[in-house]
């Protein structure tokens, strides 16, 4: 058979196997393929059963996204699926890689699984917005049970061959060659007369299930505020506990039409493009050859420095992390192994995989065991002095080839590039805090950063479930530029009449986790007051970039949530943020000496000022080529600095929004309140000629 779809007979067993390049995503044309390739195992007499495999780097990546939203062809994955249980012959899906969405449910379907060890499984629509839609949500817990189907379905992780099998997923892993292996558990099934096993004939365990149902309900609505995907999920789960298959798949089509339709659905399969697209560098050619990476070391074993090295023990590399003293050594890595430890105690990994963890960790105080080092990360204090002296000493001992980055978050990466004699190696790697658990890397390539180093670090990026994301270099480079807007507004919005709870009320309802300053008092308000003075003696422009509240309130000697006061007020001890009356003084008396009359600020008016000064930044970043495109700036956002998943980062949002409304409302602003909410100019070029920031891309 040609086409996406191979066909060959062994003996009496028939091989379907999937042929669609790279991830044998479920497409019309292979839906028609195993359809065909059925009829035909059924109608060959000769034919005793069937297996089901993959060709390619994993047995299938699910239904193609890329036809979301446009009209079904038939046959759809669901009939696909159910004729595939339904066959009279047995049939065995192989799996190898992976199995997920749409490649997990037409596992499901059939009445055998096996696999060799690299393969895994998973529903991640979750993460596109969605849920299964094509009876993931029904068989899931008919075969392995309430709880364990919901971790996956809301999880939308992946579950490895092991914990498959234990889990009752797969039947049996296969050592060597997988066809052959599945051939001959195939053959077995024929010698033992065994028939179908079909999946939807399981009955549910249904002791202590509503209980488990009423669990996840209650974690949701915690853990995915705002989403409406979660709840269609376990809506879906709870009806197969009381109806048929074919009756609950009913129901999953129509929440999953639903939501495939949603602007949420829409923003996180935006998002799911975004993350591969920002692999695409301008000037690197995608053969480029990567260096090697398998030592990594690490300069600094402070906030971030352990939270980087820690990414990367947890992911397989051996680290040596250099410090300046045998003290902040012993404190830093006592520091990584105590967090490792609230991870083993949270259930989150084994002891056996934090001790393996920490075993990859080497401490040194000694440049000199450096010299192996594929890659060296500096993340001393942010001082451009003490960065170019590190940089010149690794400029002696590093052999060729390594990579030397910084994970400076507001230093020229020029600059430090020129402290050594190999500027080509230097490159900014940029993670944020806490770095062992924020996904974002934004990394940052100089003027002479090579293309193999800029390729090299983004791979790096992926290999430890990193999301990255290239940019050029600028103050703040793409995320912290646009912070610094955003939080200005937000600064100003005080001077003018509102009050802190009332601004970070509108964010989170917005869908940040928390607002500015309640953010600002959990990561410490004397780290901002240090950015602001460099950046006052290092960027002098006309522009006005915060308030004097903000550096008034660490002149009080308010640190934050680390010493119980900050913009707002703390319980001793406690983390909630209470108003204080204080504060509202402050606030009150800065309007007061700068002679404004306090006014009612509107929810409306605080969303615009702060969210819409993200977009128009984001706009002119795109201008002078700091980011390469709309959906890296979204990346940069939703992974580094909680944007709602939901709006798909700013720039999706805007147009969401209308990019033409944006323009018409930052006009409206800037009359009103000056240079700082001037429109950017492709802003107004993109709604002077009605298109939005995807059309942009688009061109690019
Ligand atoms: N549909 C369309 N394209 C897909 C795809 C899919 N389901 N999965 C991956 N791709 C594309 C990617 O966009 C990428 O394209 P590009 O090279 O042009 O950028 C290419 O395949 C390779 O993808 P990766 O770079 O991610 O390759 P990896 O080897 O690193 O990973 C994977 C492979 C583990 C399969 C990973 O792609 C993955 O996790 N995909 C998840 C897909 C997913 O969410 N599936 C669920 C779909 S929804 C569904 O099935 C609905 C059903 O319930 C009805
Ligand atoms: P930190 O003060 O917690 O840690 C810095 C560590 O570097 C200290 O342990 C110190 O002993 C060590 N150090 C200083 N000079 C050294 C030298 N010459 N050789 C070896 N070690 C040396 O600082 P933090 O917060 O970890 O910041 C480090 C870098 O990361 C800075 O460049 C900062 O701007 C950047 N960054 C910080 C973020 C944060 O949220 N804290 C977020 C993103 C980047």
């Amino acid at each position: 058979m040609t086409g996406p779809v191979d066909y060959e007979i062994h003996g009496a067993v028939a091989l379907i196997a999937l042929n669609n390049p790279p991830v044998n995503a479920l497409g019309i044309a292979v839906r028609e393929g195993i359809a065909a390739a059925i009829d035909k195992a059924e109608a060959d007499d000769n034919v005793k059963c069937i297996v089901l495999a993959g060709r390619n780097r994993c047995f299938c990546g699910g239904a193609d996204i890329t036809e979301f939203g446009k009209p079904r062809k038939e046959p759809s994955l669901s009939v696909l699926i159910n004729r595939l249980e339904a066959s009279e012959k047995p049939v065995v899906v192989a799996i190898h890689g992976t199995a997920v969405g749409g490649g997990c449910e037409i596992s499901l379907g059939c009445h055998y699984r096996v696999g060799d060890k690299t393969a895994r499984f998973g529903l991640p629509e979750i993460n596109l917005g969605l849920l299964p839609g094509a009876g993931g949500t029904q068989r899931l817990p008919r075969l392995i049970g309430i709880a364990p189907a919901l971790d996956i379905i809301l999880g939308g992780e992946y579950v490895d061959a092991e914990k498959a099998l234990e889990l009752g997923f797969l039947d049996a892993i296969v050592p060597g060659d997988l066809i052959a292996g599945a051939i001959d558990f195939a053959n077995g099934l024929i010698r033992d007369g065994k028939g179908p096993r079909r999946t939807a004939e399981m009955e549910i365990e249904k002791e202590g299930a509503q209980a488990t149902l009423d669990e996840y309900k209650k974690k949701i609505a915690k853990r995915s505020r705002g989403l409406i995907a979660p709840a269609r999920c376990i809506e879906a789960v709870e009806a197969a506990m009381s109806i048929s298959v074919a009756e609950g798949m009913k129901l999953e089509r129509k929440n999953f039409d639903e939501l495939v339709q949603s602007d949420q659905s829409k923003a996180q399969r935006h998002l799911f493009f975004a993350e591969r697209q920002a692999h695409k560098l301008p000037g690197v050619d995608k053969d480029t050859e990567l260096r090697k990476i398998e030592q990594v070391a690490v300069i600094g074993c402070g906030t971030m420095g352990r939270g980087i090295a820690m990414s990367f023990a947890s992911a397989g590399f051996a680290v040596t992390v250099l410090e300046q003293s045998h003290d902040a050594l012993d404190n830093g890595l006592a520091a990584a192994k105590k967090t490792y430890e609230g991870s083993v105690k949270r259930g989150r990994i084994t002891q056996e995989e934090a001790d393996a963890c920490m075993a990859r960790f080497t401490g040194t105080v000694d440049y000199a065991d450096l010299k192996d080092a594929d890659i060296v990360i500096e993340a001393v204090f942010e001082d451009m002095t003490i960065k170019k002296q590190v940089f010149g000493q690794l400029d002696a001992v590093c052999k060729p080839g390594a990579i030397l980055a910084t994970n400076t978050s507001s230093l020229d990466v020029d600059e430090i590039a020129n402290a050594t004699s190999r500027p080509a190696d230097v490159v900014g790697t940029h993670f944020f805090s806490p770095a062992n658990i924020m996904k974002l890397m934004e990394n940052v390539r100089g003027k002479a950063t090579s293309p193999e180093v800029q390729a090299t670090v983004m791979k790096l990026s992926k290999d430890i479930g990193k999301v990255g994301v290239m940019v050029g270099v600028c103050d703040g480079f793409v995320g912290n530029r646009m912070l610094y807007r955003y939080r200005s507004q937000a600064e100003f919005l005080l001077e003018e009449g509102a009050l802190p709870e009332q601004i970070d009320k509108v964010i989170y309802d917005f869908g940040f986790p928390m607002g500015p300053f309640a953010m600002g008092d959990l990561a410490g308000l004397d780290v901002g007051y240090m950015v602001r003075k460099h950046r006052r003696e290092n960027f002098p422009t006309n522009d006005r970039y915060s308030s004097t509240i903000a550096d008034r309130i660490v002149e009080m000697g308010r640190h934050g949530q680390k010493n119980g006061m900050g913009w707002y007020k703390y319980a001793e001890g406690g983390r909630t943020p209470e108003p204080d009356p204080e504060i509202a003084k402050l606030v009150e008396s800065v309007s007061a000496e700068m002679g404004i009359t306090r006014r009612d600020v509107t929810d409306r008016e605080i969303m615009e000022r702060c969210m819409y000064t993200l977009i128009n930044e984001g706009a002119k970043i795109l201008e002078e080529g700091i980011a390469t495109r709309p959906s890296d700036i979204d990346l940069v956002w939703v992974h580094g600095y909680g944007y709602p998943i939901g709006k798909g980062g700013p720039m999706f949002f805007a147009d969401l929004t209308g990019v033409d409304k944006i323009h018409e409302t930052m006009k409206r602003l800037h009359d009103a309140h000056g240079d700082l909410l001037r429109p950017a100019a492709l802003l107004e070029e993109l709604a002077m000629s009605g298109k939005s920031f995807a059309d942009y891309q688009s061109k690019k």
